[in-house]
């Protein structure tokens, strides 16, 4: 299939829509001053050839994306064991909600709300150094540097109510080891990594080649790893949307409130997306109609 000019026409048929709805984050000072109108896609093949539109060069906030790869690096150092804290069912409640952490003794629904991903940074400070280990294994997917824009981070730690209180909460029933400043210190760091559609649809590579790494040609997750963190993208990856998500546009998806998503076709390949402004799920409007109008265009899903 020629990816180019598909791309392309999703831009055409986008442009005239950008920044005309949706809202750019802006409980996070930092995020609030990004310009609505830009939209960005960019996809990778399994067997490496590269496609890119839009404003796919242009680096943003990947914010909630970077529980994708801190859950991958989860699974890597613990195996099963990380299964112990953290659930694998869809929360239903927005990505920063409280509500089911205390009927559930701290216990966080999935890796992928807010609550979920602490836990999980919580367990890879336990196991090294988590700000480092998480440059060094993006930079390596990305085949280039990537780094964290410490401004975004300082902004969220700054103001960060939710998941300061989120973090304390857990701690209270015994399921944060490390103090919860530094845990929350390396998950505003995660967050605030930036990075541009055409490195996250490399970065997400692994996921459509059963683990493999798009580069270094070893195993990141096992086969069986990989489809599982796909499994969860799919009913978990998008909070209270995923429902949505799978009936629109069918393919395990992973978003953030910088308006990024990447999206992945098993045996495929795997691509991203982005436009700053949101809607009321805290998705990229204009990334969801792009990534229905790929699955239109192509005809590929997991369905
Ligand atoms: O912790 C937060 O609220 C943000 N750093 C990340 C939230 C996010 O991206 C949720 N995604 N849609």
């Amino acid at each position: 299939m020629q990816f180019q000019p598909i791309l392309e026409d999703i831009v055409a048929t986008l442009q005239p829509q950008l920044g005309a709805a949706g809202r750019v984050a802006d409980y996070i000072p930092a995020l609030a001053r990004v310009p609505a109108a830009q939209f960005g896609i960019a996809l990778r093949t399994c067997d490496g050839q590269e496609a890119a539109a839009g404003d796919c060069r242009v680096p943003f906030s990947i914010q909630s994306i970077s529980k994708l790869f801190a859950l991958t690096m989860g699974m890597r150092v613990m195996g099963d064991a990380l299964w112990q804290r953290i659930g694998r069912e869809p929360s239903g409640n927005p990505f920063n909600s409280l509500v089911q952490l205390e009927a559930e003794q701290g216990t966080p629904r999935n890796p992928f709300i807010n609550a979920g991903a602490i836990a999980v940074t919580d367990r890879l400070v336990s196991h090294g150094d988590a700000k480092a280990e998480m440059l060094t294994l993006l930079s390596g997917l990305c085949n280039e540097p990537v780094h964290f824009d410490e401004e975004v981070a300082a902004s969220e730690a700054a103001t960060g109510f939710r998941n300061i209180a989120l973090g304390n909460f857990m701690k209270s029933f015994g399921k944060i080891d490390n103090d919860v400043a530094t845990v929350l210190d390396v998950y505003f760091h995660h967050c605030a990594l930036a990075m541009n559609c055409v490195q996250l649809a490399r970065a997400t590579g692994y996921l459509c080649r059963d683990g493999l790494h798009p580069y270094n040609g070893h195993h990141l997750l096992t086969e069986r790893q990989t489809r599982r963190v796909n499994a969860l993208m799919l009913t978990c990856g998008t909070y209270d949307a995923a429902g949505e998500f799978a009936f629109l546009i069918g393919l395990p998806c992973k978003s953030g409130v910088g308006g990024g998503i990447v999206a992945v076709v098993p045996d495929h390949l795997s691509l991203c997306v982005w436009s700053p402004a949101l809607d009321a799920t805290g998705n990229s409007l204009l990334g969801m109609k792009a990534l229905e109008l790929f699955t239109a265009k192509t005809g590929l899903s997991v369905f």
